[in-house]
């Protein structure tokens, strides 16, 4: 019922000769593969136009790993979704944990960035995700519950939004939760999106794991009830690597 999606987040790495990892994905993803998994990249915004161009007709989506609140004004350095649309993503990253940290950005700031990003009419990947002092206090489910129910934007649907469930601790760092732990934090995420936009909706969002997500690792997590996709950040930045992962979805 719902389609796989991985996104690749490449977070502040690539250069204009990093499109030919791209190029090499747009190869290695076939009709056959299309029709299972959906596939997003998410460049450094310099590299979002000629990303769009190069991923022309591949069926890759590319997005945005951030954008302002506001359509327009006086926010220097900063770029509104509204912007990354006309260049050509169709989905933009909000609330990375990165960003929360260096960015001081809270729930609601975030939540404010996922309305804008729906608004423009593309799709929200909302990260959550508890840190390590969080887990180890046995608070992990209380504070990713907190922050879906947060950071949601009004109007959030299975169409629009996708949660990305993110332990902060397990971000390039070659951890990963048990299976386990996964697991219940996927099944705890979607009771969450239930009671916030309905049962029906909350079945049909999908909720990706990132965090350390390898082509050794993939499947096993991917093969999860709950888990429906992957955010993968240095992964992403290799065709094989990355692709390995979508084969794991498929
Ligand atoms: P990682 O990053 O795959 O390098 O752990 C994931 C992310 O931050 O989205």
């Amino acid at each position: 019922m719902r389609k796989p999606l991985v996104a690749g987040n490449w977070k502040m790495n690539g250069m204009r000769a990093s499109l030919i990892e791209l190029a090499g994905m747009a190869r290695a993803y076939p009709a056959a593969l299309r029709a299972k998994v959906d596939l997003v990249v998410c460049p450094p915004v310099t590299l979002l136009f000629p990303a769009v161009a190069s991923a022309l007709g591949s069926g890759i989506a590319i997005g945005a790993q951030d954008c302002h609140a506001k359509t327009s004004g006086a926010h220097t350095g900063d770029l509104s979704a509204a912007m990354l649309f006309d260049a050509g993503a169709n989905a933009v990253i909000v609330g990375h944990s990165e960003r929360r940290a260096d960015h001081a950005e809270t729930d609601a700031d975030v939540k404010a960035k996922a309305a804008a990003v729906i608004a423009e009419g593309m799709t929200a990947i909302v990260c959550v995700g508890e840190t390590r002092a969080e887990r180890e206090a046995g608070k992990a489910l209380a504070v990713v519950s907190a922050q879906v129910r947060a950071s949601l934007p009004e109007g959030a649907k299975a169409s629009n939004v996708v949660i990305a469930y993110e332990p902060v601790w397990a971000i390039g760092t070659g951890l990963t939760p048990t299976i386990q732990d996964i697991a219940e934090m996927h099944a705890d995420i979607r009771a969450t999106l239930g009671r916030e936009i309905g049962k029906d909706q909350a079945a049909q969002m999908r909720i990706l794991y990132g965090g350390s997500v390898k082509p050794q690792n993939a499947k096993e997590i991917l093969d999860l009830a709950d888990v429906d996709g992957a955010l993968v950040g240095g992964a992403s930045l290799k065709a094989v690597d990355f692709m390995a992962i979508a084969e794991a979805a498929g």
